[in-house]
């Protein structure tokens, strides 16, 4: 068995983020979380700071270090998502609020001294909402960017299209501008847009499969879904709601179960119409350097027989 991937994982709890972190925590022969950073997103950053200890001690993991870092993008207003995720971000379940600390160090400069004190090329960086604490770490040290294995996020759509906008998917929207720095950054970049989490979908028997589990973790993942996918399967009349975020995570543990197109992706900062946008040339119409590996396709099942055998062991 080849040595567990070492991962921060930047996040805006939201329950499919909780989903996320959970599948981590219940996956150590193949993940390592070295720490959770917590961004302004779906929720503003003291509820996204607190969900994320809220997750961990659901899963009975109060070691893990949170920290709290960007609560606004780089310079826009943010733009939350209660819509989607209720007013608390982790509406659905009632969970008792943290007791486990966050910590003291902002979480941009966790991710800042973990690139530089962990040997070059094994820290991977796995982001589920907005860029900013990733393009405020590659700002205030430009070394790091060279000495991360891989950026693995959930943002962006080409096929798809938007989710926020017509044009735009909410993680890259809320903070064009952190996105294109990571973007640009050098680091190797693997894509979950919704082209592909729109393929996986809670449909009632993959929700019922967390709630048979009959423990206080797949109750929660129930009861997070149920309150969740409401949003979706209205406004896409579907049979369930896309579980965006775990995609990043499953793709560390299972890769096979994905499949993508290395291409050059742009994000759109100029226009208020199309904001956000990640200009994906998935045909090769430009001469622009291909930089991040844009994920098209899943094994549906797989991902979500994967999902529930892993968080079953919580
Ligand atoms: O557009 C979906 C993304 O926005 C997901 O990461 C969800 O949690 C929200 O952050
Ligand atoms: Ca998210």
């Amino acid at each position: 068995m080849a040595a567990a991937r070492k991962i921060i994982i930047d996040t805006d709890p939201g329950q499919d983020d909780a989903v996320a972190i959970l599948l981590a925590l219940a996956s150590p022969d193949e993940i390592e979380v070295l720490g959770i950073t917590a961004v302004a997103g779906n929720v503003p950053l003291n509820l996204t700071a607190t969900n994320a200890r809220i997750v961990c001690e659901l899963a009975g993991r109060t070691d893990v270090k949170v920290f709290a870092g960007a609560d606004r993008p780089l310079v826009r207003a943010l733009r939350t998502a209660e819509h989607v995720h209720g007013d608390t971000g982790l509406n659905g379940p009632a969970l008792p609020s943290p007791t486990m600390p966050l910590q003291d160090r902002h979480a941009v400069d966790f991710i800042v001294d973990t690139l530089r004190h962990e040997p070059v090329g094994t820290v991977t960086l796995c982001a589920l909402g907005p860029l900013t604490n990733l393009a405020l770490a590659l700002e205030q040290a430009p070394d790091i960017a060279p000495r991360i294995d891989h950026v693995v996020l959930m943002g962006g759509a080409y096929f798809e299209v938007g989710n926020i906008t017509p044009a735009a998917e909410f993680n890259i929207y809320v903070d064009p501008e952190a996105a294109r720095a990571v973007f640009a950054c050098g680091a190797p970049i693997t894509v979950m847009p919704l082209d592909v989490t729109h393929k996986a979908l809670t449909t009632e028997p993959r929700v019922t499969a967390f709630r048979d589990m009959g423990t206080p973790v797949g109750r929660a993942v129930a009861e997070w879904t149920d309150f969740f996918e409401r949003f979706d399967k209205e406004k896409y009349a579907t049979p369930g709601a896309p579980l965006h975020d775990p995609c990043v995570i499953a793709w560390l543990i299972r890769p096979d179960l994905f499949s993508g197109r290395f291409v050059n992706v742009e994000i759109e900062c100029d226009s208020d119409l199309t904001r956000g946008m990640t200009v994906a040339d998935w045909w090769g119409v430009t001469d622009r350097t291909p930089n991040a590996t844009f994920i098209g396709d899943l094994d549906a099942d797989g991902f979500f027989d994967l999902l529930t055998t892993r968080i079953a062991r919580l």
